[in-house]
């Protein structure tokens, strides 16, 4: 099995990083436009293979599309980040470009290809390589909900002092200050959080989640990579493997929870062929609302996008 991370930056090297360490392909591609820096950080991990134990052949490519071919998975981070007081959207025309030029190429070498795409504004860069591959919605989606509710499960996990393996949780919407955690499907070892953690101090996390990006940014000058690196490999594996594992994914919606034609998060089931189910929770009239208005700010920017001067239809 290959797979292709497209973007050797902070998020693009770990996630090349944490999948070869995990040792489940046997080829790993990373690539960038900046010469050499793909290939150096890429001989940079091969070392430490003696060392972490691992097989994974991980190589580097300066745009070179053709090392790219055939490719089982290929995960897109390239563009630019967000700096200190900047929001997501602000980086769609240049991530836009970037992101279309990029799926061309991977489908030119590796048509069969499942895409998961990690560029910001997320939505929307999904959105855009989608209308740029022309290949099934199931095989182009997007990765924030895992790191959206890692975050949210971190926190929780040191507010009640207790292991985060142990906290399972769901958040949906678009991966922005709308997006939706849902305490109502938060367990702690089965236990329902709400039994466990006054409403002041859920409400006070779920706040936390909600700007978690942008507290990293402030810290930082740049946006989080550990944490968003590690969950696009997660996904890597549960298709690499076929777990048929479930999780927040931003994926194209035709008529679940009554949305059309837009990208969001939602729980969904990943294997082999990609998106192979989304999950449809019963949701109260409160959550509902919540992703309602979400889905409206995400269209919103999914429009600048097809009004852009040149469309990627
Ligand atoms: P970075 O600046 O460290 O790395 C981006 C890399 O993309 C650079 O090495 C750059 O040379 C490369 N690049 C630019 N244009 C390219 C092209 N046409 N072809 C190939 N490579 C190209 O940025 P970082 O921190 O790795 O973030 C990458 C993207 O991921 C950003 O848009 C960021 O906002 C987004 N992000 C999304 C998250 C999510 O949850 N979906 C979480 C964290 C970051
Ligand atoms: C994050 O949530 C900025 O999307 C990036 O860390």
């Amino acid at each position: 099995m290959k797979v292709t991370v497209v973007g050797a930056g902070n998020v693009g090297a770990t996630c090349a990083n944490v999948i070869a360490t995990n040792d489940f392909v046997r080829e790993v591609v990373l690539l960038d436009i900046k010469e050499g820096i793909a290939e150096g950080k890429s001989l940079d991990m091969w070392q430490t293979a003696p060392i972490n134990l691992y097989d994974t052949r991980i190589t580097g490519s300066t745009n070179d599309y053709e090392k790219t071919a055939g490719s089982d998975v290929v995960v897109i981070t390239s563009g630019l980040p967000r700096k200190p007081g900047m929001s997501r959207d602000d980086l769609i025309a240049t991530n836009a470009g970037i992101v279309r030029g990029v799926t061309e190429n991977i489908i030119k070498y590796s048509p069969d290809t499942i895409i998961i795409v990690v560029s910001n504004p997320l939505d929307v860069m999904t959105y855009c390589a989608y209308l740029t591959a022309h290949i099934d919605s199931k095989r182009v989606f997007g990765m924030a909900g895992i790191l959206d509710t890692a975050r949210y499960r971190a926190f929780l996990a040191e507010a009640l002092n207790t292991s985060p393996k142990d906290i399972q949780a769901v958040l949906m919407g678009g991966h922005g200050d709308t997006m939706v955690p849902l305490p109502r499907y938060t367990t702690v070892a089965g236990i329902p959080v709400t039994e466990l953690i006054s409403k002041e101090k859920l409400d006070a996390i779920v706040q936390r989640t909600k700007v978690g990006g942008g507290e990293l940014v402030n810290l930082m000058g740049t946006s989080a990579w550990y944490a968003p690196g590690a969950a696009a490999a997660q996904m890597v594996e549960a298709i690499i493997k076929d777990q048929k594992r479930i999780f927040p994914c931003c994926a194209w919606l035709q008529g679940e929870y009554g949305l059309k034609d837009i990208y969001l998060g939602v729980p969904a089931k990943l294997g082999k062929n990609g998106i192979e189910q989304i999950i449809e929770l019963k949701l109260n009239k409160d959550e509902m609302e919540l992703l309602t208005s979400s889905a409206k700010s995400v269209k919103e920017v999914m429009s600048v996008l097809d009004g852009m001067q040149t469309p990627v239809k």
